[in-house]
């Protein structure tokens, strides 16, 4: 490993390997040389990831992305996932009742949301009781990846991809779905017995017996198997419907607006938004799955801090997200991976309650304006006059500041118009998946 790379902060180091690769394409294609892609000309593959783009540097990254990448342990019959629905849906299961799965996964709001909180992070059961992040989706969870570090002798590139919550920091679908029945700040059940007997007086005890027998008697066992029916219904196709306006255009069998075609070029365009380097699309495939939305990276953003978060009235309080990760392996405890989050679909964004892991924006045209203005005119969201305020001082210098629509300076004119963020806001609202007939 290089020590030069492995000092200097994630996208700096980023840069360094994608101008590296580059100059590497660049000599083979003969297309153009590496000196334009560090002036932020990024180089575009038909169906390909940008060559420019240091996010997709990694070996594996790009050409596999739709492939589903959970294979299950167990048989996930759809009466199996019949029976992990009721689950995601009992409002029996929390600590006083009242607070299902869907109560923060909310299908009115893609699957995500805050359960009646205003504050940007979902309630619990209890009063005053706040999850510690924004609710995620939980849709087009059978294409998630793995968590894994990418550190290969000869591309010295440390860089994070996958794993669930926006840390990344559970691979394991079924012990992940156990959580929030446990956390205080969530369901807040007590103990696995509390649940297992709540499972035993629910109207659909009987599917659950005939799955998985005995289960209920051991409270460990009543667990894990709630773990594989909310699974099996997590995966299901049910829930990765591709039902969008969007899906339907990649398809053929509609055409888009003037001004969704518009914000669609302007996500695209490396020099404009710059939005699918990282929110991944391939709108040339017919195949809906070759566009996630994500590439499953991770990136500091520098979102605003939330003051609304009960949590951060305490001045020391921050969420440094990726180098917090919980986990034995330990790469991605160093201090360039602090700030970093993982990069969500943008599948369904549009329905949203509120935006980014902090839930600081709760308006999506919010979200985009920040992206268009965040470097030129930053005193518009740091109101008290410090960048990148959610990070102690020792950590900003994470925050992306090389790539489009990051890299411009204070006072400049944004890439983006009042025209072109409404224009992607447009685009957006394509992404939202409609119940079929
Ligand atoms: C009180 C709100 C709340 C409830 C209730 C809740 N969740 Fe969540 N869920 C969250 C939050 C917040 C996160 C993100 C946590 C993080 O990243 O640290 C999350 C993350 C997830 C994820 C990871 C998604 C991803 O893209 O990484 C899954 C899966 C999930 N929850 C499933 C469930 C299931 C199943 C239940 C019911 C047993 C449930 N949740 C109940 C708030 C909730
Ligand atoms: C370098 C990678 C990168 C680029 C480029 C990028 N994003 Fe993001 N995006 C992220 C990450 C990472 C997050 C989560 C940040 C966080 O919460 O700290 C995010 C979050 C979002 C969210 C909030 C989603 C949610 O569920 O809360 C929206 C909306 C969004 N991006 C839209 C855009 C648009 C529009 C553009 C182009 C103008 C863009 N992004 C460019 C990485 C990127």
């Amino acid at each position: 490993m290089d020590k030069r790379l492995r000092a200097s902060p994630l996208w700096r180091r980023k840069a360094i390997l994608a101008a590296a690769i580059l100059g590497l394409g660049a000599a083979f294609f003969g297309w153009r040389s590496a000196a334009s892609a560090r002036s932020g000309r990024g180089l575009h593959l038909s169906n390909g990831p940008e060559v420019g783009s240091a996010r997709l540097a990694a070996s594996d990254a790009p050409a596999d992305l739709p492939s589903p990448a959970r294979s299950t342990p167990f048989p996930t019959t759809s009466a199996l996932a019949s029976l992990g629905r009721a689950i995601f849906f009992d409002t029996n299961l929390s600590e006083p009742r009242g607070t299902s799965c869907a109560s923060c996964h909310d299908p009115g709001h893609g699957f995500a949301g805050n359960n009646g909180s205003h504050v940007g992070v979902a309630l619990g059961s209890r009063p005053d009781h706040f999850a510690k992040r924004n609710t995620p989706s939980v849709l087009y969870l059978r294409f998630a990846r793995n968590f894994r570090l990418h550190w290969e002798e000869d591309a010295p590139l440390v860089d994070a991809y996958g794993g669930l919550f926006w840390d990344g920091r559970t691979d394991s679908l079924v012990e992940l779905v156990k959580q929030p029945l446990m956390n205080p700040n969530e369901m807040n059940n007590g103990s696995a017995r509390q649940v297992a007997n709540a499972i035993a007086s629910s109207t659909y005890d009987t599917d659950f017996k005939s799955a998985f027998g005995s289960a209920l008697d051991d409270p460990d066992a009543a667990l894990a198997a709630v773990g594989q029916a909310v699974t099996a219904y997590l995966l299901s196709p049910e829930m990765s419907p591709f039902s969008s306006k969007y899906d339907d255009y990649v398809r053929g069998r509609v055409e888009f607006t003037a001004q969704e075609a518009l914000g669609l070029a302007l996500f695209k365009n490396s020099a404009k938004g710059g939005c699918s380097a990282c929110h991944k699309l391939n709108d040339r495939s017919h195949d809906p799955a070759a566009s996630p939305f994500t590439d499953y990276g991770f990136d500091a953003v520098g979102v605003p801090r939330n003051r609304a978060l009960p949590a951060t009235r305490d001045p020391k309080y921050f969420d440094l997200g990726l180098c917090q990760r919980a986990g034995a392996d330990y790469e991605a405890k160093t201090a360039e991976f602090c700030g970093s989050f993982r990069t969500p679909s943008l599948r369904n964004v549009a329905i949203r309650e509120s935006f980014m892991h902090n839930g600081a924006f709760s308006k999506l045209r919010d979200v985009v304006a920040f992206y268009a203005t965040r470097a030129t005119n930053p005193s518009r969201w740091y109101a008290r006059g410090t960048v990148f305020d959610d990070l102690p001082a020792q950590y900003r210098q994470n925050v992306n500041v090389d790539k489009a629509p990051y890299n411009r300076h204070p006072g400049d004119p944004s890439p983006l118009d009042a025209s072109d963020i409404d224009a992607i806001v447009a685009f957006l609202e394509t992404l939202t998946d409609v119940p079929r007939r």
